[in-house]
């Protein structure tokens, strides 16, 4: 059973430059809360309480604000910084220590998910057991993703990069899970190309020892891309559509808490004058009414 997460909510955000260079994308509203808001829920959702955030240096304190140590959400959070981002495996470097003897599950701080299927589908495979899983969705343009080509039972038989030509268009999403040798392998990556450590070369050494499974979040389930502004506003769209039609939120981390029985009333209250007089506060309100 899976227990730890790790949020990687560094990197440069280039594509969403000048948004970015003042402020760490993650931290930048996805409609009506921080963007690293949406990838903390669906490992909440899946159950997970200890975290681990991996941030750029120099930005722990903005973080922090934020997402305190000390918070109202039941869970527990640590931070550590990437000196330089040197590639997505570096989060098993970096938290090696967090990690432990566990199996982890990483999730990029930039990756929106949504769905009816999700939470059902986070509880299916928290229990990894050994080797690693990946969850795949199927995606228009495959030369942008890392994308997974199956079999007819389909078992991955092919992990690729930004293919230019591929029959696939199941790409692979930012959400994983990890036995614990996932330190260890990371460990025999080499730097790519573009000098980094890459996340499919960590992937292809639990494929080659036939440790690699995958699954899929059908039609059911969202996922969206924030890497670029066209991208970040429609996400943005899309959240505000649900939102404001249903009345429910997305992502709220009390919410979610509380529907765990990780929090009570007491912790509602506390993150309400945390948050001040706004409409976070007055759905908040509205839980335990
Ligand atoms: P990317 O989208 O690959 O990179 P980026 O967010 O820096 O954006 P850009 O390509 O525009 O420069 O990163 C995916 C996610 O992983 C994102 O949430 C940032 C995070 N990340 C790290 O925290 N450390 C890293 O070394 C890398 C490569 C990414």
């Amino acid at each position: 059973m899976i227990k730890k997460g790790i949020i990687l909510a560094g990197g440069m955000g280039t594509r969403m430059s000048p948004l970015t260079i003042a402020v760490n994308k993650q931290l930048l509203p996805l409609y009506d809360k921080p963007l690293i808001y949406y990838p903390l829920s669906v490992l909440m959702l899946a159950g997970i309480k200890k975290y681990l955030i991996i941030v750029n240096k120099g930005q722990l304190n903005q973080f922090r604000k934020i997402l305190p140590e000390k918070n109202n959400l039941g869970i527990s959070i640590e931070y550590k910084e990437q000196l330089k981002p040197g590639g997505l495996p570096q989060a098993f470097t970096i938290g090696e220590k967090f990690i432990g003897k566990d199996s982890v599950s990483l999730i990029l701080g930039d990756n929106f998910f949504y769905g009816q299927s999700l939470t059902r589908i986070l509880k299916k495979n928290i229990n990894l057991g050994s080797g690693a899983k990946i969850f795949l969705h199927p995606v228009k343009n495959p030369a942008l993703y890392g994308i997974a080509t199956l079999n007819q039972s389909k078992k991955v038989i092919k992990l690729v990069e930004k293919p230019k030509n591929t029959k696939s268009n199941y790409a692979v999403t930012g959400l994983y899970f990890f036995d614990n040798k996932v330190i260890e392998l990371t460990k025999k990556l080499k730097p790519s190309k573009r000098g980094e450590l890459e996340i499919i070369d960590l992937l292809n050494l639990y494929k080659r020892k036939s440790k690699l499974k995958a699954e899929f979040i059908g039609r059911g389930g969202s996922w969206l891309d924030t890497g670029n502004i066209s991208d970040f506003y429609d996400a943005s769209n899309f959240i505000s559509a649900i939102e404001n039609r249903q009345g429910l939120k997305v992502a709220c981390l009390e919410e979610i808490a509380l529907n765990n029985n990780w929090i009570n009333k007491n912790q509602i209250n506390l993150a309400i004058n945390f948050y001040g007089k706004c409409d976070y506060s007055k759905y908040l309100r509205s839980l335990i009414a």
